[in-house]
């Protein structure tokens, strides 16, 4: 069979440090490895509009944003069909034949959604769409027959819910549809990146956040400012690594590299911890250390997204062409789709036949 990767994110903000890690070096990895036949980079729009109806121009503004995220990053549009979401009508046409394979309850069951309806203050009116995009997004994995989407563990329980309507389709009409598989990030550690002030996430409504886009002084004063731990007061004092926020990113960066190139007096991130556990290691020391180390991962980033940042028509005619493409891809299935469901009437000869033979015979 073949391998096809989709994913995406929503366009609602740049993307930072904690999808970076998270997401958006494993994709140029899988990418560059070439292991797959196909792969889909998507732009959610449509998905960003369920819960920013009264807002879209901060989705319009994001989409490029993170277009220019993904290409920063080394994302190559020649290997990798990077489309926005609301430019292929067969998704939306797609979400709605999925609808009827699924109950009310089982999508209030969903636990990313859920907690994403309380952060919302959407418990007592919330908008259909939102409710349903668990649904929607089921139609962007299967337009593409997509097997692997890469994704964090919050959207597992989205690749439920796609594997339940696969199965339900297929068994209900015809074996059109593929199941996908979330392919999760490797280490715990990038799954999950806490915020700059330890907080479980890093994310742009806690205001925590390292952004690709960051210039070298924007980072630096962030890091600097970082939390740690709150009862390494003195640099005698011993301190803790665990949850310590400072520790965790060295965890998800560092390489022993950098400690011959910044802090020769350690062979390694062990070393360190040691030290620090101990006592007598001082908080700016790991700041400045850690510093180094972003600054040397996001200076390409940040240089690349500026060089990239000069040519808006060139991003926008990548998206064009991406959507186009992806177009053609969700146009077939969408066929095959209609094959199966036999809701194909123009192009279904014998059933226009059998009808006229029941006419015949009365
Ligand atoms: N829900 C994903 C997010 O919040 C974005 C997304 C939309 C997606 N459609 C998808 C991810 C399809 C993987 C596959 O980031």
């Amino acid at each position: 069979m073949k391998k096809v990767m989709l994913t995406g994110d929503r366009p609602t903000g740049r993307l930072h440090l904690g999808h970076y890690v998270g997401s958006l070096k494993r994709r140029v990895e899988l990418q560059n490895a070439g292991c797959f036949d196909e792969m889909y980079v998507m732009i959610a729009d449509s998905q960003a509009i369920t819960d920013n109806a009264y807002n879209l121009e901060k989705v319009r503004q994001n989409i490029l944003e993170v277009a220019l995220d993904y290409l920063a990053c080394g994302l190559d549009p020649s290997r990798v069909t990077i489309f926005i979401q609301s430019q292929i009508p067969e998704l939306t046409e797609l979400t709605f034949y999925y609808m009827n394979l699924v109950t009310l309850s089982r999508l209030e069951r969903n636990p990313t959604v859920k907690n994403e309806i309380k952060l919302r203050n959407f418990e007592t009116s919330i908008p259909v769409g939102f409710l349903t995009y668990p649904i929607s997004q089921t139609a962007d994995i299967t337009a593409f027959k997509a097997n692997i989407v890469p994704v964090g563990d919050d959207q597992l329980p989205m690749l439920e819910q796609a594997r339940e309507i696969v199965r339900s389709f297929n068994h209900t009409y015809e074996e059109v549809l593929v199941e996908p598989e979330a392919l999760l990030p490797d280490n715990e550690i990038c799954s999950r990146l806490p915020g700059l002030d330890g907080k479980a996430k890093m994310s742009k409504s806690l205001g925590n956040c390292i952004y690709l886009a960051d210039t070298e002084e924007e980072i630096e004063k962030k890091v600097m400012a970082m939390f740690t731990d709150p009862n390494h007061l003195r640099v005698e004092d011993p301190g803790c690594v665990e949850g310590n926020p400072v520790f965790i990113y060295l965890e998800a960066f560092c390489k022993d590299e950098h400690f011959k190139k910044y802090l020769s007096e350690y062979q390694n991130l062990d070393e360190l911890k040691a030290h620090y556990q101990k006592g007598g290691l001082g908080d700016v020391k790991i700041k400045r250390f850690l510093n180094q180390v972003l600054q040397e991962e996001i200076r390409p980033i940040r240089e690349r997204r500026e060089e990239l940042s000069k040519n808006i028509k060139g991003i926008y005619k990548i998206l064009e062409d991406g959507s186009k493409k992806a177009r053609m891809v969700a146009m077939e299935t969408m066929q095959e789709v209609k094959r199966a469901m036999k809701i194909n009437y123009f192009e279904n000869l014998s059933f226009l036949e059998e009808q006229e033979k029941k006419y015949e015979e009365k």
